[in-house]
């Protein structure tokens, strides 16, 4: 089991009471960064896989509750077929020799996206890992995996429009919650705080619905290159912020 220094938090010059509770990150550049260093796309994707990893211990550190990462879009699935693989191996590998470590630091980890159309050998690593982390709650590890907010919405429409054709609830009834409840993570809170590295200024699909009052911190710093001190200071800028949800700044203050 991991132990973090007492307040690591505070360590770090944040307020711990204000950390945000759950983290996405779209985890972009990491063909830039092989690129720039003449090596194949994949290296990339390897030294992206060690930032998650990083970046997981310093979730658990800093005592995030919950941390999406943007893994495999449904619109990835064009890229090159060998740099497909490679990631899916990259996911595959991850699941079965990170397993124990995560599961000793009580980690869940949980997958969001449309798995029935990943390939076999994936589903039975990842369903293994949720299935052994499946009552840890340190912190929720969510894995976007062939996922499209659209497609997402698109999911959960079909299931309401469905109980709705059968008389299991009526038209009337369909409100922000119930939608939010028909998501991939239902459980989960909306993220805080996104992070998109590489600089990027688009949300690329990514979880439409939940980012509707998301704090946004975008950073030219290449996922491979991202550390903890990057996380840092997004973190700090968003103890910066004043979230209105609409209001006004005086009415939440
Ligand atoms: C985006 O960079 C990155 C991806 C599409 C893949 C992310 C995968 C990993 C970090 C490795 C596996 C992770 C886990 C959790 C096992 P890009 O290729 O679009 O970069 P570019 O825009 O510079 O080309």
């Amino acid at each position: 089991m991991r132990t973090p220094a007492k307040n690591a938090a505070r360590d770090a010059g944040l307020d711990p009471t204000r950390i945000p509770k759950h983290i996405a990150i779209i985890m972009d550049g990491n063909g830039r960064w092989a690129r720039q260093r003449g090596l194949p796309r994949l290296a990339g994707h390897v030294q992206g896989y060690a930032t998650v990893r990083a970046m997981v211990e310093s979730a658990i550190d800093l005592r995030v509750q919950a941390l999406t990462l943007y893994t495999f879009s449904s619109e990835n699935w064009s890229r090159p077929k060998n740099e497909v693989d490679g990631i899916m191996r990259l996911i595959a590998h991850a699941a079965r020799n990170e397993l124990d470590e995560l599961h000793e630091n009580g980690v869940r980890v949980i997958v969001s996206g449309r798995f029935d159309d990943l390939p076999e050998d994936v589903r039975a690593e990842l369903r293994h890992e949720m299935n052994v982390t499946k009552d840890n709650n340190r912190l929720i590890l969510n894995l976007a995996i062939n996922y499209g907010g659209r497609t997402e919405i698109v999911d959960a429409v079909r299931a309401i429009a469905a109980k709705a054709a059968n008389g299991e609830l009526k038209p009337e009834e369909v409100d922000d919650e119930l939608i939010s409840a028909h998501l991939y993570s239902p459980h989960l809170p909306d993220p805080d705080l996104l992070i998109r590295t590489a600089g990027e200024l688009r949300i690329s699909n990514f979880l439409l619905w939940q980012i509707a009052y998301t704090e946004i911190w975008v950073t030219d710093v290449l996922w491979p290159d991202f550390s903890e001190n990057d996380l840092i200071m997004a973190i700090s800028d968003y103890q910066k912020r004043v979230r209105k949800f609409g209001k006004t700044a005086d009415q939440v203050v």
